[in-house]
């Protein structure tokens, strides 16, 4: 077997860097041809990670976790939001906004939840009126600084941290 085809996934996402987020099909043809293997395997593959965009997104694409810790902190508001502000639709295209949006699973921030993914930051601890002053921010080319939302540091406990407090 041969060791080229270990490239598949930094190439696919090579190709989607230099394609304004993207991969369109004729990638995929040249990193099959170049890898020496099948047009199907490489699709395969950019069609089971979420990380891989195979059709175009906005220069400020969402991406919302929508799994169990952030659902129960408020996810489901997050969508509304994003379905109110950005398009009706999850991977429409909103030219004033420049933007799109999706639902993901899990991006690991579940101690900040609710959040989302923007672009390759991160923003949590999020309300859906936190999310739509973002979202208005994208037409003025305005993103918040990345990270909780609510002022907490890191994922401290909302009412500050409660031990380690003695010589602090
Ligand atoms: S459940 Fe949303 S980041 Fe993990």
């Amino acid at each position: 077997m041969s060791k080229k085809k270990s490239a598949v996934m930094p190439l696919l996402y090579l190709a989607q860097k230099q394609n304004n987020n993207w991969i369109p099909l004729a990638a995929i043809k040249l990193i099959a041809d170049t890898l020496n293997t099948t047009y199907i395997k490489v699709y395969e593959i950019a069609t089971f990670y979420s990380m891989y965009n195979l059709a175009p997104v906005g220069k400020y694409f969402v991406q919302v976790c929508t799994t169990t810790p952030c659902m129960i902190r408020g996810s489901g508001k997050i969508v509304d939001t994003c379905k109110k502000i950005i398009s009706k639709k999850q991977g429409e295209l909103n030219q004033d906004l420049n933007s799109s949006w999706i639902e993901v699973e899990c991006l690991g921030a579940c101690v900040n939840a609710p959040m989302v993914q923007i672009n390759n930051d991160y923003f949590e601890d999020l309300t859906d009126k936190k999310a739509e002053e973002i979202f208005k921010g994208f037409k003025e080319g305005r993103l918040p600084r990345f990270g909780s939302q609510s002022g907490r540091k890191g994922s401290e406990p909302t009412s500050n941290r409660t031990t380690l407090l003695k010589n602090a």
